[in-house]
């Protein structure tokens, strides 16, 4: 028998949290055919694999890539760090369904201006993703603040009744069509005055389906587990899996508290499907928040329209330069971006470390000046924090950002090594790989991902991508809530 692909000897780490093993992986028609002695069988290429791992593709369960994988398909920020599938439409904003009638409210600009929305139905973009072959997978979620700017002539208040009722038929729609689930980015000042009543109403659309409800919390600040308890209370009301976004201790008052964050996370676990992701990063980004602006911790500008020779520079050193407080210059450099250096490391560290943890990269394509996390976080997690660090053994960093991650997010047949699986798969130098990316030259890709497979197309390898583009859009794919394990359910 002739595989298209043969990788030799390479120590595979399955996806599945468990040790790796040495083994031959054959390859034919996207899938993986057979784990085994293929010594004496032969392929069209052949890969001496000693010495390295092979891992499932990684799976970026946070991105806000809606857009980027239709107009720049070829990702190379993802595939280079061996990502093979995107989720997309994270923190309440995604590229569809949406009919904008002015530029994009805050922080949906961080999916693009106004020329970026052209998909009234997420139909619309599913197909727009399919004609785009990206290089890597797309499944997506549909953002409430999308829903809300839809049908809301203004978004600092609640929805009325009315408003509800038609982002009710634009989420049921856009599930039908496949999205995983409905997010939401409750924190952010265009839906902080949705009551928590409007999300509970919404989320009952998610019942049938199965689909999950994927939350950047009302407030990452001191209020958070209060925050927590309302994704939980909407998650019950809809007995829909639960997944928090970006799980932190956000501000210099709130450090040192993720043993609660992660004792309530857990406590809720027992009782239903919930987890989280995170990043590997203790900065934040996103767009420059007024309520965000402070002393207390070190913030820099990444864009701002009306000064972007700014990009990369300390707000502090902006604000000097014109002689004004933190707080003008922020409101002079409207509508802007920023990175917050908020977090406490360890902090950073407990949270990365939990076994409710999945890795997303939260990157922000966008960006002329990015969060490292863009090009970084995925090598970040094996190299720094798994083998310099020690926080964890390989296989637990890759089992967070493969196995864990399409358990949860219903992707059948990917995140683990397996005979019948996919092909996504990555294999990468263990000594070696590392994010070069940091917050001075973010634009870098990582060392040590030798080649990245989609789809069984050798899609990335020495550097660079291929020319042939293999990703698929992945529907929602069943009951969602298989994935978890909770007292009362499987
Ligand atoms: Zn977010
Ligand atoms: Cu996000």
């Amino acid at each position: 028998m002739t595989y298209d692909t043969l990788i030799r000897q390479a120590l595979i780490i399955d996806g599945s949290n468990t040790e790796g093993y040495v083994a031959d992986v054959g390859l034919r028609d996207g899938r993986i055919e057979t784990i085994g002695d293929l010594s004496t069988a032969a392929a069209v290429h052949e890969i001496d694999a000693t010495g390295r791992v092979l891992a499932p593709g990684f799976i970026d369960v946070h991105t806000h890539d809606d857009t980027v994988v239709i107009r720049q398909p070829q990702m190379l920020p993802k595939l280079s760090q061996g990502v093979t599938t995107v989720i997309v439409g994270n923190c309440g904003i995604s590229a569809s369904p949406v009919s904008l009638r002015s530029d994009p409210p805050d922080p949906m600009n961080l999916l693009g201006s106004a020329a970026a929305f052209v998909y009234p139905r997420f139909s619309d973009y599913r197909s727009a993703v399919e004609s785009a072959h990206p290089a890597v997978n797309v499944a997506a979620l549909i953002g409430h603040t999308a829903l809300r700017s839809n049908h809301m002539d203004d978004l600092h208040r609640t929805a009325t009744a009315a408003e509800i009722a038609a982002m009710r038929v634009q989420l049921h729609e856009s599930l039908e069509a496949g999205a995983l689930g409905l997010s939401t980015g409750l924190a952010y000042a265009s839906a902080f005055n949705a009551e928590t009543d409007e999300v509970l109403q919404l989320s009952e659309e998610l019942t049938a389906f199965g689909a999950v409800y994927t939350t950047h919390l009302r407030s990452e600040f001191e209020p958070v587990l209060e925050a927590m308890d309302e994704a939980f209370l909407i998650g019950r009301h809809a007995q829909v899996p639960v997944i928090i976004s970006h799980l932190k201790c956000a501000g210099a008052g709130n450090w040192g508290r993720s043993p609660q964050l992660l004792a309530a996370l857990e406590s809720a676990a027992k009782t239903h499907p919930v987890g989280c992701d995170c990043y590997p990063y203790a900065a934040s980004s996103s767009t420059l928040d007024l309520k965000q602006v402070t002393d207390a911790f070190r913030i820099t500008i990444t864009w701002s329209t009306p000064h972007p020779e700014v990009g990369g520079r300390d707000l502090q050193d902006i604000a000097g330069e014109w002689d004004v407080s933190l707080m003008d210059a922020a409101r002079r450099l409207q509508p802007a971006g920023a990175v917050y250096y908020g977090m406490d490391e360890a902090d950073v560290r407990r949270i990365l470390a939990h076994p409710l943890s999945m890795v997303g990269s939260d990157g922000l394509p966008e960006d002329p000046f990015p969060h490292p996390r863009l090009w970084g976080a995925f090598p970040r997690v094996l190299g720094h924090f798994s083998r310099d660090v020690g926080l964890f053994p390989l296989h637990t960093g890759v089992h967070k950002m493969t196995g864990l991650s399409a358990a949860r997010f219903g992707l059948s047949e990917r995140g683990e090594i397996r005979e019948g699986h996919w092909a996504d798969l990555v294999l990468f130098d263990p000594l070696r790989v590392r994010d070069v990316a940091d917050f001075k030259a973010p634009q870098c890709a990582a060392e040590g991902i030798e080649s990245v497979w989609v789809n069984g197309v050798q899609s990335y390898s020495n550097g660079q991508a291929n020319t042939q583009r293999a990703g698929r859009f992945l529907a929602r794919s069943g009951d969602l809530r298989q994935g978890f394990k909770w007292e009362s359910g499987t």
